[in-house]
């Protein structure tokens, strides 16, 4: 039997496709068979570049069981997803590992309102499709800071039975043109009811919408992102407060229920200690949750 040395390459994942979405959004195709069995909505990846490379997480956003491959959309916001841009098909990651995390909580809710932004905008698309299979009626707001970094729209118009569209403003206000559209909704909702809100967008907005629902006792679902390590539970990077107990993102999450977590500051400060401060001239509404 052949010993491992310490730098061997075990195995590698073939990039089989790249599409750029949109002006630093791309969308990476991996041959990975076992994880495309398995995945299901909401789930995500772990993957490292090459033997240099950070083990970095990302959400599924399709997959195809026959091919054997996995989707993930990235925006490019430091040295590993940089260096994912430069790479095409034929080019190998070291690791790519999942899928991980808990599946997000399907079922027939009714009226569902969606706010996404960021990479939320394609990493959404297989709930929404499971959610449109439990026949919901899915009203969905997007939030971008240009028309040129809204993308995946065919799916999500498919997809939706309402779009509203939050682009075009920057900084603080593009939180408000978010919150504005939501707010509308909610206010509609004795005549027309919300069942379930659920955000894969920043954080901050994630907070505020929890705040929003809160009074009108809607269940809110927020996707939320820590920085990981292993994604396995093992080293606490990612830990939450989530109704007074200590939860890992990783394997309790990344869905939570918005009005059941605290300590919303110290995710938000934890994220963005690592931040690059280039990314705010793109457009980040606050830096470090590649939300915009
Ligand atoms: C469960 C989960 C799902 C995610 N899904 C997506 C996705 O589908 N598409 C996408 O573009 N981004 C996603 N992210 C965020 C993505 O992991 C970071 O943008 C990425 O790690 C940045 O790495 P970098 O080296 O390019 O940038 P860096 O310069 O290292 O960091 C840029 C920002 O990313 C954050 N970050 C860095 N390393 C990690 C890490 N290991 N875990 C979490 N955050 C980190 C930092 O806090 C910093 O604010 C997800 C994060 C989590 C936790
Ligand atoms: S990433 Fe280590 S416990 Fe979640």
């Amino acid at each position: 039997m052949e010993h491992l040395q310490c730098g061997d390459k075990v195995a590698m994942f073939s990039i089989v496709k790249h599409q750029e979405l949109a002006p630093k959004v791309h969308r990476l195709s991996v041959q990975a068979p076992v994880i495309a069995e398995k995945a299901k909505p909401g789930q995500f990846v772990i993957l490292i570049t090459d033997d240099k490379g950070e083990r970095v997480p990302f959400t599924i956003s399709g997959w195809d069981r026959e091919a054997g491959t996995v989707d993930f959309v990235f925006i490019e916001v430091g040295a590993t997803t940089r260096k994912l841009a430069t790479l095409g098909p034929g080019d190998q990651l070291a690791h790519f590992v999942g899928p991980l995390g808990l599946p997000a909580k399907i079922d027939h809710y009714g009226h569902v309102v969606t706010l996404l932004s960021g990479y939320g905008l394609a990493a959404m698309v297989p709930i929404l499709r499971a959610l449109k299979e439990q026949d919901n009626r899915i009203t969905s707001i997007l939030q971008a800071p240009d028309q040129e970094r809204l993308f995946e729209m065919e799916t999500l118009t498919e997809l939706s039975d309402e779009l509203v569209l939050a682009v075009g403003t920057r900084g603080e206000h593009m939180t408000e043109s978010a919150t504005m559209a939501l707010r509308q909704l909610l206010g509609n909702h004795r005549r027309v009811p919300v069942d379930r809100v659920i955000a894969m967008c920043s954080i901050c907005l994630m907070r505020v919408a929890s705040e929003m629902t809160r009074p009108l006792a809607i269940k809110t679902l927020v996707h939320l992102t820590p920085v990981m390590v292993d994604g396995t539970g093992m080293c606490g990077a990612c830990r939450l407060s989530v109704k007074g107990a200590n939860r890992f993102a990783c394997v309790h999450g990344p869905e939570f229920d918005g009005h059941e977590v605290e300590g919303w500051d110290v995710l938000m400060a934890r994220r963005c200690t690592y931040a690059d401060e280039s990314i705010l001239q793109q457009g980040f509404q606050c830096r470090g949750c590649s939300q915009w």
